[in-house]
């Protein structure tokens, strides 16, 4: 029912190390735990007897609660820790807290932590298998899944499908991930933003080497070229919270020449997706007449996000399982 997803992948730290037949596998058991997720009795027992800990070192609400959701869902033990009220706040280092919560018979970690790469430090200390649920401005992994898996559900095939993605690439871990898992699937990205806000090897005039993960999409200055002819168009939250000073003088200034509204949403192709990762800021990088108009898909976007995790931990599970 699940998909017969295979049990040996051990960390879903980024999609760069997914193959396209490995997030079609990820996608078709979200439509099986999306059935799940309908039944009046929303319970099965697959995963009963496992227990996923959720540590998160940055603050969430739609990461961590639908990772609680699936877990429980599918029958785990689900424990939650924030730092703030763990022994990290009496100054335990990172790798003494995992390795005291693995004492406790964990078999996945899913965290979210501010610096990038931390995610990567972890799965390499410890056995139990680690989710990143955000690491820095580095990735998202499930986020991205759960982004194809909307897409997939209105579109059919992601091949061939134009996606444009607007704003705060440079500090935007949704946007690496995304870009990975859109170009795996075949979709042609088109990227913009203000200079000071796009990653550092795509801004003009730059001589450094474009990250490996935008090597491939279009960079145009304008938004309204950026819409033209999209099937998607994806805005990213102003990370007002990881903004040196300087790269975003002015909000309103953005606003007006980058935010999305129901002027710029009309060049997109008819049907064309709205998409937010949220939290939104919305009359900033979005307005409110479009994210909560007939094209957005933003709260499905949400909904989407505990099937995707549901496949997600039933994968990681299936390695302790013995595989399937
Ligand atoms: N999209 C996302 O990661 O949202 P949260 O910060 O609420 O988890």
């Amino acid at each position: 029912m699940f998909g017969g997803l295979s049990g040996s992948r051990l960390n879903v730290l980024d999609l760069d190390d997914f193959s396209k037949e490995e997030i079609e596998h990820i996608l078709q058991s979200a439509d099986g735990m999306n059935e799940v997720l309908s039944r009046d009795v929303r319970k099965t027992p697959t995963l009963r007897g496992k227990t996923i800990l959720t540590l998160f070192f940055e603050n969430s609400t739609r990461t961590r609660v639908s990772f609680e959701q699936a877990g429980k869902v599918l029958g785990a033990d689900v424990i939650n820790v924030s730092a703030s009220a763990s022994s990290v706040a009496k100054g335990e280092s990172l790798l003494n807290t995992v390795r005291t919560l693995e004492a406790m018979n964990i078999d996945v970690l899913v965290m979210r932590h501010p610096h990038s790469g931390a995610p990567y430090f972890v799965a390499s200390k410890i056995d139990a298998a680690v989710v990143n649920a955000g690491d820095g401005t580095h990735a998202h992994p499930t986020q991205s899944l759960l982004d194809l898996y909307t897409m997939r559900r209105h579109l059919g095939e992601i091949a061939g499908k134009k996606v444009a993605i607007i704003g705060d690439l440079h500090y935007s871990r949704v946007a690496r991930s995304d870009v990975w898992g859109l170009r795996k699937m075949g979709a042609e990205v088109t990227v913009c933003g203000p200079p000071t806000l796009l990653p550092y090897g795509l801004r003009p005039g730059s001589e450094q080497a474009e990250s490996a993960a935008f090597s491939d999409v279009t960079v145009v200055d304008r938004v309204e070229e950026a819409l033209e002819g999209a099937d998607v168009v994806m805005a990213l939250r102003i990370q007002r919270e990881r903004q040196d000073s300087g790269n975003l003088p002015d909000l309103r200034e953005y606003s007006k020449l980058y935010g999305i509204n129901a002027n710029r949403l009309a060049r997109a192709n008819t049907g064309a997706l709205l998409m937010h990762p949220g939290p939104m800021n919305e009359g900033i990088e979005i307005s409110s007449e479009v994210a909560h108009g007939a094209q957005a898909v933003i709260e499905e976007q949400v909904s989407n996000g505990v099937a995707i995790r549901m496949a997600v931990l039933y994968m990681l599970c299936a390695r302790s399982r013995g595989g399937e």
